[in-house]
Parts: structure tokens; C-alpha cells; sequence
């Protein structure tokens, strides 16, 4: 056994080991670099070979200025600490995903990825046969189908131009901006489902397309949306102010809460309700893997307003409050009508009076989740299956017509 002296000894020596075999990778590194430089420079040479556009190519990047592409990304040049993050008005380096400080939005990135579907994969025979069938299904039954898909097929847009046009560049978090376009791919492949059903049915296209100018219940709806996108839309529009970071938290209350969280319930438990009855079920499929997507948009949603709510205290005051929750009853209003509308008569085992307790329950729940108190008290719901349905993993089909997973990277095949 070495005595403390000799212990000691051999500490210091291994210490000398590894700090001169350290400054030796060093070196190598240092090495590679100058080498690596001097390469690319040597690639940049006119040579005879090269034509005179490609002459003209390498000259032009002579002048390039780097320093002058990184000035307009302000703290770019620094190492980011994760305490500089913040979900607005952030003047931090953006291209810099990691560390993370919103760790629930990479999760839910991930989890998005994991889910992934595409419309296609779901059979729609079936239904073919029973919307074209005479007897197939009921005039009542019909109109909630044109109805939804009316509403759905430009919803679906207004959602993912919402994001792309207005609110990405305002949220100033890549963690959080990398969810956004994740979800912006899956807007698109819910209008993708939307006119798949369309096309496979043989809908009349103009009429379901226009059904956001024509028909009312449809177009007060949109029109509550688009109302919110246009305030924030403006390429000039800049957060920073008391009032323009208000008008982004109600841009995000509007899709968030009201557009995602109340406006697309009636229509997915009417469809759902109908695959619930074996009657179109891949048009119910669909939108059970829709459901499923949104239901992770909503809680993105609720997240972020949070967490602009901590990071902002000073936004959130009584008048924010009370114009937080007429929003949220305007929009639970607004869908009343619409369920009124494509429900005149009982149909699927539910009716209009149902449909508005749910909604009202709906409505309970969004106003808690960004911590609002209950406009409608002692509300049950009478629908908890759409719960169940909100939870199911894919790989537990609720209509078990197959399994497909999309946790695949290994699978891909690069020959
Ligand atoms: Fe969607
Ligand atoms: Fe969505």
C-alpha cells in the first residue's frame, strides 16, 4: 500500500500526465483549424477550369461581411445562459436551442414527433360506400358531417397562419419555437385529413371551402379568429410595450384557448360520436388522431400563456383578466350556436342542450387552466368517453383497425 507521501506523488504526476496529453489534443486541434482554414480559402481560388459565373460566384463572397450577419442576432456573439431566456421580448441569442429552460416544450416536440400520422394511412372504404349509400345515414346525421368538414377544412388554416405569420417571430424561445413549427407540419396535416375526407366522399369542394364565408354559424367563428391575427399580422408589429404584449397574450388566448380549446370541440364530438356508432369511421378515425394533436396544441398553449403570466406579472392585472374571460365566454357562445346549428334536431344519442353543458365544462377548464375563476358553476360533463378518447395512446386504437408507429429512425433505410 503507497504511504501518504508516495500517494501524493503519483497524484501529481498523473495530474501532469493528463494536462500535458490535454495541451498536446490542444495543439492537434489548433493544427486542424489553421489547416481547415487554409483549405477552404484555397477553395475559394479561380482556377482555369472555373467559368466566368462561377469566377464571378467566388468573387462576390470575398466581400462577405460576417460580423454584419451576426449584428442583427443581438448577443449572438456570447455563450447563452439559460437565465437569459425568456418567452417574450427575449434580447438573447434565438439560434441557440440549448440549455433549455422550458424543458415541458421540448418534451412536447418530442412527444408531436412520436405521434406523427399522415391521413392517408387510414382506410376509407367504408365510408365511401355508406356516404354515397341513399340509407346510408340520416339527413340529420349528413348535415353535422358537411358542417364540420366545412369548418374544419379552413379552421385548420387559420390556426397554422396564425402561427407561422403572426406568432412565431413574437415568441422570442427556440425551445418553445421549435414546438411551433412542429405544429405548424401537423395544421397541415389536419387540413391534409380534412380534404382527403372531402376528395374520398366526393364532397362538392367550393361548397365545403366557402361553408367560412357562407355559412353564418361557420363564419362568425373565423371571423371571431381572424379578428385577433390581423391586430398582431402586421409586419411592423413589434411586442415590448404594455400594449402590444397584451395584444400578443390575446392573440394566444384567442387560438389557444378559444380557437383549439373550445371552437373544434362540438365538431369532434359529433364525429367522434358517429365512429362511436360504427358509422363513418374512418372519417372518425381522422379526427380521433386530430383530437389527439390538438389536445397537445391546447396544453402548449396554456404553458406558454403561464409562463408569460410569470414572466410578466405586470400584464396580467384586472383588465386583462376580465377581457381574458369574456373572450373565452364570447367563443363558448359563439360554439353554442354552432351547436345549435348543426344540431337542430337529436341526433348520434345527443342534442344541442347536451352539446352546451359539455361546452360549458369546456369552458370551466380553460378559464382554470390560465387561472380564471368558473363562469358556469356545478356544470357536469356529459360526455367523459371524449376524454378517454383525449388520452389513448396509438398503439390502442379506439376503432382497432391497425397499428403504426412512427418512432422510426432506425427504420429509414440511406441506400
Ligand atoms: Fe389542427
Ligand atoms: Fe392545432
Amino acid at each position: 500500500m503507497l504511504n501518504r507521501n508516495e500517494s501524493n506523488e503519483v497524484t501529481i504526476a498523473s495530474v501532469a500526465t493528463h494536462s500535458s496529453k490535454r495541451n498536446e489534443n490542444m495543439a492537434a486541434k489548433n493544427t486542424l483549424d489553421l489547416v481547415g482554414i487554409s483549405a477552404a480559402e484555397e477553395a475559394r481560388a479561380v482556377t482555369e477550369s472555373d467559368s466566368a459565373a462561377i469566377a464571378r460566384a467566388k468573387a462576390a463572397l470575398n466581400t462577405l461581411d460576417v460580423a454584419e450577419g451576426l449584428a442583427e442576432l443581438e448577443g449572438a456573439s456570447a455563450r447563452l445562459a439559460v437565465d437569459e431566456k425568456r418567452m417574450i421580448n427575449c434580447r438573447a441569442d434565438l439560434n441557440q436551442l440549448v440549455p433549455f429552460k422550458y424543458d415541458w416544450a421540448w418534451q412536447k416536440y418530442l412527444d408531436g414527433c412520436a405521434n406523427h400520422w399522415m391521413p392517408q394511412e387510414v382506410n376509407m372504404t367504408a365510408d365511401i360506400t355508406l356516404w354515397k349509400s341513399a340509407e346510408g345515414l340520416t339527413e340529420d346525421e349528413r348535415r353535422i358531417v358537411l358542417r364540420n368538414l366545412g369548418f374544419f377544412a379552413t379552421a385548420d388554416s387559420l390556426v397554422a397562419n396564425n402561427l407561422v405569420l403572426a406568432v412565431y417571430r413574437l415568441i422570442t424561445n427556440p425551445e418553445c419555437r421549435q414546438y411551433i413549427l412542429r405544429q405548424a407540419f401537423e395544421e397541415a396535416i389536419h387540413t391534409h385529413a380534412y380534404q382527403y375526407c372531402i376528395e374520398s366522399l366526393g364532397m362538392d369542394e367550393g361548397e365545403i371551402f366557402n361553408m367560412y364565408h357562407e355559412i353564418p354559424s361557420v363564419a362568425k367563428k373565423a371571423a371571431w379568429g381572424l379578428k385577433y391575427t390581423r391586430s398582431i399580422s402586421d409586419p411592423t408589429f413589434e411586442t415590448g410595450t404594455v400594449d402590444t404584449d397584451k395584444e400578443l397574450l390575446r392573440n394566444l388566448i384567442a387560438y389557444y384557448c378559444v380557437l383549439e380549446g373550445i371552437f373544434f370541440y362540438c365538431g369532434f364530438t359529433q364525429i367522434l360520436s358517429m365512429g362511436r356508432r360504427n358509422k363513418l369511421t374512418g372519417v372518425a378515425e381522422q379526427f380521433q388522431y386530430i383530437l389527439r394533436d390538438e389536445s397537445m396544441h391546447l396544453n402548449f398553449g396554456i404553458d406558454v400563456i403561464n409562463q408569460i403570466k410569470i414572466e410578466n406579472p405586470h400584464l396580467w392585472d384586472s383588465e386583462m383578466k376580465e377581457e381574458a374571460t369574456q373572450m373565452i365566454l364570447q367563443g363558448t357562445q359563439l360554439e353554442i350556436e354552432y351547436a345549435r346549428d348543426t344540431m337542430p334536431r337529436g341526433v348520434l344519442g345527443m342534442n344541442a342542450a347536451m352539446m352546451e353543458d359539455y361546452l360549458k365544462f369546456i369552458a370551466n377548464r380553460r378559464l382554470s387552466q390560465i387561472g380564471l375563476k368558473d363562469e358556469y358553476p356545478s356544470t357536469a360533463n356529459p360526455f367523459p368517453w371524449m376524454s378517454e378518447i383525449m388520452d389513448l395512446k396509438k398503439e390502442k386504437n379506439f376503432f382497432e383497425t391497425r397499428v403504426t408507429e412512427y418512432q422510426t429512425g432506425g427504420a429509414l433505410s440511406w441506400d
